[in-house]
């Protein structure tokens, strides 16, 4: 696969994406973001990978859409192009997906950490959706995603007046799963995701799944639907294998299928 906007590497069972527009702060232009849905579609589809880390500069995750490109589109060019919804794809990949956020993640920037699993953030971390500065609205879920993260109350403070939070605030407010050192940030990731390559592949995908229902249900449908793959996991090889290793006190080998 050959990029210009990105670069990707695998690290073992762990694929690894970089925004790469320092210039730019990382602006999620037009071609950034098709080159993003489609490095995340092969890694989904590579049986040698097991989770995704999306990364950017130590300066900037990313600074948003790409405000330069974006400002001349008119409301008839936007309607017809759906612009942002090609984002979507990021939602669509079955394995999970971590952000690895350091410096800004503002606007778009911010709503892609979001569209993510789980966000692991270094103490340099600023999150906000400015784009209220520009006469505009968040228009890649961060009015959603965001209120869901942080409830109603923050969500409002910071889409209406587009102010930043750092790490910390974001991790107390449950945006952030962690927050780590700067120059830890990477390998901190790295470890997370390979954490999770080494568990039973159909359990982390249902449990992936489980969880984004919780964000697109009812609690009692979500429940009913946790149940039925919570059984359907007992016709795994690996529900077998996890199991049995813990009654005979050895470590699990899952074959991940
Ligand atoms: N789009 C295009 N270019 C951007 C950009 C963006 N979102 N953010 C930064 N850049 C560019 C700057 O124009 C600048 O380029 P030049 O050197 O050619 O002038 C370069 O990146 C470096 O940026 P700054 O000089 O501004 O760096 P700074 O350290 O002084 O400030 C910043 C950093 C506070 C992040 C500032 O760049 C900024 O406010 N950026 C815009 C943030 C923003 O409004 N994001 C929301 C975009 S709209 C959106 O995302 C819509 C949506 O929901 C989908």
């Amino acid at each position: 696969m050959a990029f210009e906007m990105i670069l990707t590497e695998t690290h073992g069972r762990t694929a690894l994406i970089r925004l790469n527009r320092p210039q730019a702060l990382n602006a999620l232009c037009d071609g950034l973001m098709a080159e993003m849905a489609e490095a995340l579609a092969g890694f989904d589809r590579d049986d040698n990978i097991a989770a995704i880390v999306i990364t950017g500069s130590e300066k900037a995750f990313a600074a948003g859409a790409d405000i330069k490109e974006m400002k001349d589109r008119t409301f008839p060019g936007v309607l017809a192009e759906d612009f942002i919804g090609k984002w979507e794809a990021v939602t669509t990949i079955r394995k999970p997906v971590i952000a690895a956020v350091s410096g800004f993640a503002l606007g778009g920037g911010c709503e892609l950490a979001m569209m993510c699993d789980m966000i692991i953030a270094s103490d340099t971390a600023k999150f906000g959706q400015p784009e209220i500065n520009l006469g505009i609205i968040p228009g890649a879920g961060g009015t959603q995603r965001l209120t869901r993260a942080v409830g109603k109350s923050k969500a409002m403070d910071l889409v209406l007046t587009g102010r930043m939070m750092d790490a910390q605030e974001a991790e107390r407010a449950g945006l952030v799963a962690r927050i780590v050192p700067a120059a830890d940030l990477l390998a901190e990731a790295l470890k997370v995701a390979e954490k999770i390559g080494q568990l039973s592949g159909p359990s982390v995908a249902t449990a992936k799944q489980a969880v984004n229902v919780a964000f697109e249900t009812t609690l009692r449908e979500g429940v009913r639907f946790e149940r039925g793959v919570f059984y359907a996991l007992f016709a795994t090889e690996d529900q077998k294998e996890g199991m049995g290793a813990f009654a005979e006190k050895r470590k699990p080998a899952f074959r991940n299928r």
